[in-house]
């Protein structure tokens, strides 16, 4: 056993911030940046956090699985922006929405949610629960620096929060992990111990956009290949890819390449939101659910790539 989906929900803060009104500050233009990644906007959290954005889409979630928080037999959370690094956010959701079952953290950048899957069907194949939420949630914008125009303008602040069930809908799975700082990182807050001497890292995203575009069309393009294949499902039966919303260009590359597929079925919805990194996929499947282009019985394939390095894609049936 595996599991099945019995709900999606997603949340994002109210206000917007166009690819204009960052060349207000930034050395950018709207023509750059949708050119080279396809965001025209992204959400952007004023007084709301980390927490507030998955409340409300693990909210959302439980509503449309008619699911009480409960009944919940675990939670748990992926983020690189959460309100502290300690209490995990996944306590504090708990907290929020009145469950009492355990709760954890997973750290696999922004391919997390792919990872969180694998564990929920390990729980799940142990039998130790029978419900589960999973949660993917990011305010990017305390995180960036926003004076640096060549990693500001690519993210957005929202979540996405699928609610788990007893079932066999979890397919095939495919993970991959490469212990790698140099690409992509982002370090933590800076102390001010008297007695440290090493150096000081400045605690934002830091990205080498080049080597990460060419690492994201390669993982993302083999690991949708190796879940097909040990599914033994036929790239035309798939109704939609849903992969990592990081740069238009990585999802049309990504998309050309896996000719069994189709790039018409490689959703995108960067445009709107940016790369959100945890929630960019709980986000855009609850936004194809509520759209009516997602049925039920629908085979997707999910693909994630990001710091770590880390990438993974995993077939589900909806
Ligand atoms: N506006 C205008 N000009 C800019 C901007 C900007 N916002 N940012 C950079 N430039 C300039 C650079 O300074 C450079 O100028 P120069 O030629 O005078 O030196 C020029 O544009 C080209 O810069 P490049 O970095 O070579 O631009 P590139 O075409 O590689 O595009 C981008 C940059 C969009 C970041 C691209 O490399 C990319 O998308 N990479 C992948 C990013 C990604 O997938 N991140 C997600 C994973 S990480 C995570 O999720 C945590």
């Amino acid at each position: 056993m595996s599991f099945s989906i019995l709900g999606s929900g997603h949340y994002v803060p109210p206000r917007v911030v166009t690819n204009d009104e960052l060349s207000t500050f930034l050395d950018t233009s709207d023509a750059w940046i949708s050119e080279r990644t396809g965001i025209r906007e992204r959400r952007v959290c004023v007084t709301e956090n980390a927490t507030d954005l998955a409340v409300e889409a693990a909210k959302r979630a439980l509503d449309k699985a008619g699911v009480a928080p409960e009944e919940l037999d675990l939670i748990l959370c992926g983020t690189v922006s959460g309100q502290y690094v300690n209490p995990p956010l996944a306590c504090m959701v708990q907290e929020r929405l009145g469950a009492t079952c355990p709760c954890l953290d997973v750290n696999a950048g922004c391919s997390v949610f792919l990872y969180m899957l694998e564990c929920a069907a390990g729980y799940f194949a142990r039998r130790t629960v029978k419900k589960m939420l999973v949660i993917g949630s990011e305010q990017m914008s305390r995180i960036l620096d926003w004076t640096d125009r060549s990693t500001c303008i690519l993210f957005g602040d929202g979540a996405g929060a699928l609610v788990l069930g007893e079932g066999d809908d979890y397919l095939a799975s495919t993970l991959y992990a490469k212990g790698d700082d140099r690409v992509i990182r982002i370090p933590t807050h800076i102390g001010n111990s008297p007695f440290y001497q090493g150096e000081q890292d400045s605690p934002y995203v830091h990205m080498n956009g080049q080597e990460t575009y060419k690492f994201a069309v390669h993982v993302i393009v083999r690991d949708i290949e190796e879940v097909l294949r040990k599914a033994g499902v036929a790239g035309e039966d798939v109704r939609w890819v849903v992969p990592h919303q990081a740069n238009r260009r990585i999802i049309d590359a990504a998309g050309r390449r896996v000719k069994s597929v189709g790039g018409d079925k490689f959703f995108c919805n960067i445009d709107r939101y940016g790369n959100t990194s945890a929630a960019s996929i709980p986000l855009a499947l609850d936004e194809l659910a509520q759209s009516g282009q997602l049925q039920k019985g629908d085979l997707v394939v999910l693909a994630a790539f990001g710091g770590g390095l880390s990438s993974g894609a995993c077939l589900i049936r909806w």
